[in-house]
């Protein structure tokens, strides 16, 4: 059965867990090949992945392409700016059209009322690739980290600092999901949102909010920030100033559990959100996260087209 993935809850806990394995699976399976050779079954063969971009991206661009290619099939890429959409064509006649020609569809834009729309009208799955509100594909990359480097996610302790934007509220629902505590050290005004929040906790999760960063941190096994002001976001000097005392740094690393781990989903802003010392130390595993995005595409993109 196809499945759109416009956030982890429409995967939901279980496929998320299996997710991660066949990620593993696969990863392990092709160590050593050529980065664009495909894997022995190649699972999507003949199938085509169009990705919709109305923001800048490397890393989800990348992944999403080689993904496919490893999986058997080909993507194409669609600058919204150079289609007609980006002329004023509806969403909903993209969707329809789009449908009659690729298998699948993976968007990145602003607002999420219209990859909801899109998922409405198109007869193919959709896949999130970053909206304002979410970046559910991103996680699932995280989560592979994490559990990469030894960690079961039940009962894990994450700390979050900074700015409560899309990754924070996509990171809150994974806790709600794989039942772990996440602590958001971060300003007033800056929280995630309060729907995420409520909802990762309805369902098992713990959410703790403090303005405190050293109390976010304390003893947790793994550290994530994010940019402090995101793609279309107004920024400004408030913004950024309300944000200096969540920089990651040494000081703040070592109130962590003594082997915490250090996750940045990218592209980082070195010496604001996070010193060059923690994020090229020994505690990052941001090559490793950057790198699973692929193998967490892969299960993504199964999912979607029913074959996992
Ligand atoms: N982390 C992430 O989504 O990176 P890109 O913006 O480069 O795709
Ligand atoms: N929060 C960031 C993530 C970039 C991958 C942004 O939306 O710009």
């Amino acid at each position: 059965m196809a499945h759109d993935f416009l956030s982890l809850s429409d995967a939901g806990g279980d496929v998320l867990a299996a997710m991660i394995n066949d990620a593993m699976d696969r990863k392990a399976a092709r160590k050593a090949w050529p980065k664009g050779q495909p894997d022995a079954d190649a699972p999507l063969a003949g199938h085509v992945l169009a990705m919709i971009f109305e923001k800048n991206s490397t890393r989800t661009r990348v992944s999403f392409d080689m993904a496919m290619r490893q999986l058997g099939g080909s993507a194409l890429i669609m600058e919204a700016g150079s289609t007609q959409l980006g002329r004023g064509e509806t969403v909903a006649d993209t969707a329809r059209v789009l449908s009659r020609m690729v298998d699948a569809i993976m968007i990145r834009t602003d607002d999420h009322a219209k990859i909801e729309e899109l998922a409405h009208y198109a007869d193919v799955p959709v896949i999130n690739g970053l909206t304002d509100l979410s970046h559910p594909c991103q996680i699932v990359a995280d989560l592979l980290t994490v559990v990469e480097h030894g960690h079961a996610l039940p009962g894990l302790q994450m700390a979050w600092l900074g700015d409560g934007n899309n990754v924070a509220n996509s990171l809150i629902e994974a806790a709600g999901l794989m039942k772990f505590t996440i602590r958001i050290g971060g300003p007033a005004g800056y929280e995630p949102d309060p729907g995420f929040i409520a909802r990762a906790r309805a369902a098992g999760g713990e959410v703790i909010l403090t303005q405190n960063p050293q109390e976010a941190v304390a003893g947790a096994q793994v550290v994530v920030t994010d940019t402090w002001v995101s793609m279309g976001q107004a920024g400004g000097e408030q913004h950024v100033a309300a944000m200096q005392p969540y920089q990651v740094n040494a000081a703040l690393m070592a109130t962590a559990a003594p082997d915490a781990k250090f996750l940045h989903c990218l592209p980082a802003h070195r010496n604001e959100e996070v010193t060059d010392g923690v994020i090229d130390g020994p505690q990052s595993v941001v090559w490793d996260e950057a790198e699973n995005r692929i193998h967490a595409q892969k299960s993504v993109l199964l999912w979607s087209l029913g074959k996992l």
